[in-house]
């Protein structure tokens, strides 16, 4: 059934009431442009054709859609947005005559494959038409039916009488019709109303006139048919689906303190025993194994995170794949390509990118680690830093196991630290050092001045 169905997204208009220099559909819902859900709906639905009508910012979108892993579906450039049903015509010439047209619109993100399937079943008899009961109805067009309950068509606010608006059934915007009818309907409709508009809407006047049954589908929730126009409905939208996420997480076995206070922005997989505590933002893919406790107030981003390891409060980690049983934080900042063997400690205030860290090896307090390979059971103290980087390449940093790096010292990249070497605090290492040797480079004669007088403030 759903091979011969071509779904058209709409997704020309301005978005003026965004107030944003952004494309509309590119506004993030769950760290998704919005454009994105609709299309993963459709694929959800499996709907294999798609078809994009684009127009203003329609050079970032293509972008957008480029950047993306999957194909970019086909789009079409409405030069002028002269109204939805212009814009489904620019997009009806790439649509084969015997397929089933679904038109849904780029802002309206939180469409369910479900509904779209159900929709799709509905046009079987000749034409589905998606709708939902509002209390307040306000700006919609409002469903038209006879006295024997059949749509008859659809009114524009606008267009419509003071009765008219009283009607509380409203269009969602999203139909599915048979190609070949529809393309005769829409060389029907005209202009001729409040918006010197070509009303999409006026279709389905068109396929009631010509008998054809018009089945309507009743939207489960108006979350879910709800469209975005400006910065309210948009942070509105995020909450629905951040609850919808979040409560299937919950489900699946995740401990959140406070679902209120957590975002995901991406994919979250969990072992048993998962918590998070509030304020946590997860994004990209994130995968947490059994035991694992986050703290208040963390990003993980793009992680992979093995069985009973902490990460205590306000860390951030990135592209990172961290051990079992390890502590991280607070105040800890794993960059992308760090890798943490198990039992690694990384304190407050030192910062990881693309280092190795062996078993068992520790970092405190206070550290810069960059481009560096670190063995098991290695101390680095506090302050130290790898040189790794001269202002023109990166070099990388080698520690050997059971190495103990002293505090406040710096290691000039390139640069070999042996296994079980000593380096004693306060040294600028630039050249190689030993196994089981105390390395030491400091200046060495520390003097006491019996004769020196603490200055004063002149009077
Ligand atoms: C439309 C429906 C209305 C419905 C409402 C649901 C029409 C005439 N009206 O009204 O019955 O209740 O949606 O939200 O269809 N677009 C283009 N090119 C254009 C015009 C619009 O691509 O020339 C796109 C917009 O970017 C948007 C969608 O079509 O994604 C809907 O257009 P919009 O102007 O917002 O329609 P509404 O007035 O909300
Ligand atoms: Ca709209």
């Amino acid at each position: 059934m759903t091979d011969r169905v071509h779904a058209i997204v709409l997704a020309a208009g301005q978005g003026t009431r965004m107030k944003s220099a952004q494309p509309k559909v590119l506004h993030a819902i769950g760290g998704k442009p919005m454009l994105g859900h609709v299309l993963d709906a459709v694929s959800a639905a499996g709907i294999g054709s798609a078809h994009l009508v684009l127009g203003h910012g329609a050079d970032q979108v293509r972008d957008w859609l480029a950047s993306r892993a999957v194909e970019a579906p086909r789009s079409v450039i409405q030069q002028q947005q002269l109204g939805t049903a212009h814009a489904v015509s620019q997009a009806m010439p790439d649509v084969p005559d015997t397929a089933l047209v679904l038109v849904l619109y780029g802002d309206v993100p939180l469409i369910s494959a479900a509904t779209l399937e159900a929709l799709i079943a509905a046009a079987a008899d000749g034409f589905g038409l998606l709708t939902v009961t509002l209390d307040e109805p306000r700006g919609y067009g409002r469903i038209l039916r006879d006295e024997k309950g059949r749509v008859t068509g659809i009114v524009e606010e606008k267009d419509a009488t003071p009765a008219q608006r009283a009607i509380r059934e409203v269009n969602t915007g999203l139909i599915a019709a048979p190609a070949r009818r529809l393309r005769r309907w829409l060389a029907h409709v005209g202009n001729d109303n409040a918006n010197r508009e070509f009303y999409l809407t006026d279709v389905v006047g068109l396929a009631a006139r010509d008998g054809v049954a018009i089945r309507t589908i009743n939207a489960a929730t108006h979350e879910e048919v709800e469209g975005v126009n400006d910065p309210l409905q948009l942070a509105r939208a995020e909450r629905v689906y951040q609850r919808r996420h979040v409560e299937r997480l919950q489900r699946e076995g995740l401990y959140l303190a406070d679902p209120a206070r957590f975002d995901l922005r991406g994919t979250l997989s969990i072992g048993r025993d998962v918590r998070i505590d509030i304020g946590c933002i997860v994004e990209g893919t994130v995968s947490l194994g059994d035991d694992v406790q986050i703290g208040p107030y963390c990003v993980l981003r793009d992680v992979t995170i093995a069985a009973g390891t902490r990460v205590d409060a306000y860390s951030l980690l990135d592209d990172s794949e961290v051990g079992n049983a390890c502590i991280v934080g607070p105040y800890a900042r794993l960059r992308p390509g760090t890798v943490l063997g198990s039992g690694v400690h990384i304190g407050n205030f030192v910062e990881l990118k693309k280092t190795t860290v062996g078993d068992g090896s520790k970092a405190n307090h206070l550290a810069y680690l960059g481009d560096a390979v670190i063995g098991a059971r290695v101390n680095i103290g506090a302050g130290v830093i790898t040189c790794n980087y001269d202002g023109a390449n990166k070099f990388t940093t080698f520690i050997g196991d059971d190495a103990f790096i002293g505090t406040d010292s710096q290691l000039v990249a390139p640069v070999n630290i042996g296994r079980g070497a000593y380096i004693a605090a306060g040294s600028t290492i630039a050249k190689d050092a030993p196994d089981d040797q105390l390395t030491i480079n400091r200046a060495r004669d520390q003097r006491s001045l019996p004769w020196w007088v603490r200055p004063k403030k002149k009077p």
